[in-house]
């Protein structure tokens, strides 16, 4: 079982593409938290990295997952380029709940961030094949259940990035706001948020738990959110050419 959290796709692509090598179910981990996972002998998790740390929802949502003690769990982190914390958290965490981590690794996919600083992810897209051996190596390696870490090291910046006035600082200023006179009240941005955060009645309303996935920025069909003050530029919005807004809305 491969479980997944993703705000633009590069996290699900990940997690299809190993599930479909060793035949395995994805699952996200919203709904993974729901079941009893203890007879499942092999369980993958794979996010992102916000800023050199694991996403605040799944430090949340990773304790509460029920999975045997005996199973093989490895964690794969999508990244724009450093895994900062996020292995080394993963770690603790498992640890706490007597599963120990046999292996690791990243993946650098386009970073979804980059909108908020103006930028466009869409120019990055040359990561897909750079580092499409990373993703075979990966593959191979949990085909054979193979112990190994990589990445798993605790990081000073991801550290100091997860204090809480950091974080919540972060939150505040890249943190998704609605622009009411473009929001047409569709209700895709409702859907695809990963942590229901958002409720769409005429207008879109972000609630106060915000993970910053960034997708609701990236599929708002209007372009009607904005983060760091900036608009959304359509040919800056971003998702993994695999995975379809269709495929987001399955959580
Ligand atoms: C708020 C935020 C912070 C991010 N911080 C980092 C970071 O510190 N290091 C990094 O390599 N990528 C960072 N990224 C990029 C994402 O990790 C990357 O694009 C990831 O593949 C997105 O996965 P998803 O499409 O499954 O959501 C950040 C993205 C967001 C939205
Ligand atoms: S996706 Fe955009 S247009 Fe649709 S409800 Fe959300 S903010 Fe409004
Ligand atoms: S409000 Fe937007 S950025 Fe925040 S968690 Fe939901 S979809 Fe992601």
């Amino acid at each position: 079982m491969i479980l997944y959290f993703s705000g633009t796709g590069n996290s699900l692509a990940i997690a299809r593409n190993i599930a479909q090598s060793t035949n395995d179910r994805v699952m996200t981990l919203t709904e993974a938290v729901q079941q009893d996972l203890t007879a499942e002998k092999r369980i993958g998790l794979v996010y992102p990295s916000y800023d050199f740390n694991m996403p605040p929802a799944v430090r949340l949502l990773l304790p509460q997952l029920k999975i045997s003690a005996d199973a093989y769990v490895f964690v794969i982190i999508s990244c724009g380029a450093q895994a900062g914390n996020c292995i080394w958290t993963a770690k603790r965490l498992l640890r706490k709940q007597g599963v120990r981590l046999a292996y690791s690794h990243k993946v650098r996919m386009p970073d979804n961030s980059a909108i908020a600083f103006g930028r466009n992810p869409n120019n990055q897209i040359w990561k897909f094949e750079r580092f499409a051996f990373r993703l075979e190596r990966i593959i191979a390696d949990v085909k054979v259940e193979r112990h190994e870490l990589h990445f798993n090291g605790w990081s000073f910046l991801g550290w100091l990035m997860g204090q809480t006035f950091l974080e919540k600082g972060m939150i505040r200023t890249l943190g998704p706001k609605v622009n009411t006179d473009k929001c047409i009240g569709c209700g895709i941005c409702e859907k695809v948020c990963p942590i229901n955060n958002i409720v769409v009645n005429e207008k879109a309303d972000i609630g106060k738990h915000c993970t910053l996935c960034f997708g609701c920025v990236h599929f708002c069909p209007q372009q009607a959110i904005t983060t760091n003050g900036r608009e959304a530029l359509k040919e800056r919005q971003y998702h993994h050419p695999e995975i379809t807004l269709k495929d987001m809305l399955q959580k």
